[in-house]
């Protein structure tokens, strides 16, 4: 996702960097966009500049796909709370540039994307944004997973200072950011929708209420997790009565093609235990599993399978700490049955 819907601006703008990447030149890369521009204006004239906030794992691997097939005539700005990470992603690709401050970053942009671990951080910000630097008429959107309240109350204190806000979580895990498949879905105006659709494609909730993006991807994560958890149960249920691996999946695969083949590889490889990979981590499935809980207690409805989900991401977090994969679930539920954590 994040990338250039087809056309003709994303064809000329591919045509146009093949043809520096050849011939090696920003020079001459600039001539081009003035000899474009002279001959179709509307190609070049009216597209944003973006800034990025936020470079954890999903966040730098979205914003590289941006840079990299985004249809942009200036380098994306980067900016990350630690900014070493800001400078050493921008030393990758003449389509990245490290800003030196928070308040340059969104002061050179129209746009800023935000991908950031929590709605504190979020809030904080924007907070600090608006506070060291003009926000008006930008458009502010937010990839990061918060609670629907919080696009509401990040949207309302935006629209004060005439900027706009788009909710706009994201479905999918690092490594299919990587491989520009995750979904995203915009809620907010359509006129801020249509400033930022040449550089997305996703599911678009125009001029409906705000929260019912996040609130799609709380019901959307619920339908995960519980898939997960169910997943984890069953791989235990068959070690204990015996079948072999290899049966269950093979099942799997003829059944339930998708994400579900290589999670149960996952399992039976024993990585759900591996630290190093880019795999959610359960600090993350915690976060969401306390707003789908708020959502399910006031709005009155039971959530069986939540409580179990949410008794053994508890548990991983207490044991293995907040680092520890959300698919470490598995090894909960393996010691619940009698047998070790890691197999
Ligand atoms: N990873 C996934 O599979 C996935 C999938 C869908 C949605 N999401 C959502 O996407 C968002 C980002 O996830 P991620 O995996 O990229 O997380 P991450 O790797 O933990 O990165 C977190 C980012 O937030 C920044 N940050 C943390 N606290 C901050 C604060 N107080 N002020 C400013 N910046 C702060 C971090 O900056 P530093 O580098 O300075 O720490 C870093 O850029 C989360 O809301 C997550 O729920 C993630």
């Amino acid at each position: 996702m994040l990338q250039a819907r087809s056309g003709l601006k994303c064809g000329h703008r591919r045509q146009l960097d093949a043809e520096c990447r050849l011939r090696n030149g920003a020079a001459f890369r600039d001539k081009l966009l003035t000899e474009l521009q002279e001959y179709e204006p509307s190609l070049t004239s009216t597209m944003s500049r973006i800034a990025w906030i936020g470079l954890g794992s999903i966040g730098e691997a979205m914003c590289q796909n941006l840079a990299r097939y985004g249809p942009m005539q200036e380098p994306v700005i980067v900016w990350n709370r630690t900014i070493s990470k800001a400078e050493r992603l921008a030393e990758t690709s003449d389509k990245l540039v490290a800003a030196r401050s928070l308040a340059d970053a969104v002061a050179a942009a129209d746009i800023v994307c935000i991908c950031l671990i929590d709605d504190a951080a979020v809030d904080s910000t924007i907070d600090m944004a608006k506070a060291q630097t003009s926000v008006s008429g930008k458009v502010f959107v937010d990839m990061s997973t918060v609670h629907p309240d919080t696009n509401q109350a990040q949207s309302e204190k935006l629209a004060k200072v005439d900027a706009a806000y788009l909710a706009c979580p994201i479905f999918g895990g690092v490594a299919m950011a990587i491989e520009r498949q995750t979904t995203m879905v915009l809620a907010g105006s359509s006129e801020a929708i249509t400033k930022f659709e040449p550089f997305t494609a996703g599911v678009q909730l125009a001029d409906q209420p705000l929260q019912h993006a996040s609130l799609l991807k709380l019901v959307g994560n619920y339908f995960r997790f519980a898939s997960i958890e169910v997943l984890c149960e069953t791989s235990v249920l068959s070690e204990k009565i015996g079948l072999p691996k290899e049966t269950l999946a093979q099942f799997v695969k003829t059944v339930l093609p998708g994400p579900t083949v290589g999670q149960l590889a996952l399992l039976h490889s024993g990585a759900y235990s591996d630290l190093t990979t880019n795999l959610p981590p359960i600090s993350m499935a915690v976060k969401e599993n306390k707003y789908l809980n708020e959502l399910a207690l006031t709005n009155g409805v039971k959530l069986r399978t939540l409580d179990t989900v949410t008794a053994h991401t508890k548990r991983v977090n207490e044991v293995k700490g907040p680092d520890a994969k959300l698919l470490s679930i598995h090894g909960s539920i393996r010691e619940e049955n009698g047998l070790p954590f890691d197999v």
